[in-house]
């Protein structure tokens, strides 16, 4: 679809269309396609995280319990912000995010969480494990992303610095 179209009003009108399909842009289409390729995976490990950083924070037990429950609505709240940064990154170039349940759970590469009691233990353990997945793949996701859109850029280095932050204090944990 060409950049410059826009539905017709009377349709969308008639048919209760709330906004165009179309969002202005500052990239071209492959410029679009190479940002959508790593910020959209990105939205998707953000948005699996928060939700299992929530389910650890409601299933944790063990005499830590307490820092930890705390700890992990901390985070909750990052990828939180995270993901509507990443999503609004996406959508300031004109690219629809995909954040709906049914698409993180059919693209993120991570296991499910457990449904039931986690030891805080094992929390710590999956905690690491998982940020240190995300971590590394925004990594690669960086690669050449500043030849395409250095705000972009920008914002996952952020993201980065971030996730190896709590890297750092939930594998310090495990000692
Ligand atoms: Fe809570």
């Amino acid at each position: 679809m060409s950049t410059t179209q826009t539905p017709g009003p009377t349709t969308a009108a008639a048919e209760g269309t709330p906004a165009p399909a179309v969002v202005r842009s500052t990239l071209d289409a492959a410029g679009q396609e190479a940002v959508r390729d790593r910020l959209q995976p990105l939205l998707v490990d953000l948005i699996d995280l928060s939700l299992t950083a929530k389910q650890f924070h409601w299933s944790i037990v063990g005499t830590r319990f307490k820092s930890l429950h705390e700890h992990l609505d901390e985070v909750t709240d990052q990828y939180r912000m995270w993901s509507d940064e990443v999503a609004e990154r996406l959508t300031s170039l004109g690219v629809a995010p995909d954040g709906r349940v049914q698409r993180v759970a059919g693209d993120s590469p991570a296991d499910p969480a457990a449904a039931s009691w986690i030891h805080q233990d094992e929390v710590v353990t999956e905690m690491s494990n998982r940020i240190e997945a995300v971590a590394r793949a925004t990594r690669q996701r960086l690669d050449g992303l500043g030849d395409v859109d250095v705000a972009s850029e920008d914002l996952l280095i952020a993201i980065l610095n971030g996730l190896e932050m709590q890297l750092w204090m939930f594998s310090a944990q495990e000692a």
